[in-house]
């Protein structure tokens, strides 16, 4: 599955893979790309509970967050389309020039995400925590440098 998606970005480039196959309004894109975003928040801050101790760790919950992080993430880039760059947004301007980096991070990001549920599978707690730990700085490693503060 990743190694598919890694494929995909190395063919065929940005713009291309995402160009969306329908008309919609710049606005629209950017409350997309905001909704997929938060509803990746609201897993990993389901997990990120978890492993801070606030909740008890339940393995089969955190491995059906995990899985539904994973599904989310391949969905994102679609929303970040450069004819959303005038649209308000959280999005720094310097993304726009930094298309390749922002889609290799979210690559990264995928990689990270299964193998979180992998480890969530079969691993023991203490690594469940440090692969979420892995997980979330990729998420903060790109809101450091293409996410406005909010
Ligand atoms: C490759 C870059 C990148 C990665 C990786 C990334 N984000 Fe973001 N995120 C952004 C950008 C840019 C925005 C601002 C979106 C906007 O408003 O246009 C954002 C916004 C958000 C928001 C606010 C959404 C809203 O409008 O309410 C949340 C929540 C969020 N990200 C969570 C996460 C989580 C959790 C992860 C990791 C699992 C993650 N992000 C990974 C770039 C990224």
């Amino acid at each position: 599955m990743v190694k598919k998606w890694i494929l995909f970005f190395s063919f065929f480039g940005p713009f291309q893979f995402y160009q969306l196959a329908m008309a919609v309004s710049p606005e629209d894109i950017v409350k997309y790309r905001q909704g997929i975003l938060f509803g990746m928040g609201w897993n990993v801050g389901a997990m990120g509970s978890m492993v801070k101790g606030d909740v008890p760790f339940d393995r089969d919950k955190f491995i059906f967050f995990a899985e539904r992080t994973a599904a989310l993430t391949p969905m994102v880039l679609e929303g970040f389309q450069p004819e959303t760059k005038d649209v308000e947004s959280y999005t720094k301007q310097k993304t726009w020039e930094n298309l390749r980096d922002f889609e290799k991070r979210m690559s990264q990001l995928l990689e990270e995400t299964e193998k979180l549920v992998d480890v969530a599978k079969t691993g023991g707690e203490s690594e469940v925590k440090k692969q979420f730990g892995k997980t979330a700085q990729q998420c903060k490693g790109c809101h450091d440098n293409y996410k406005k503060k909010s």
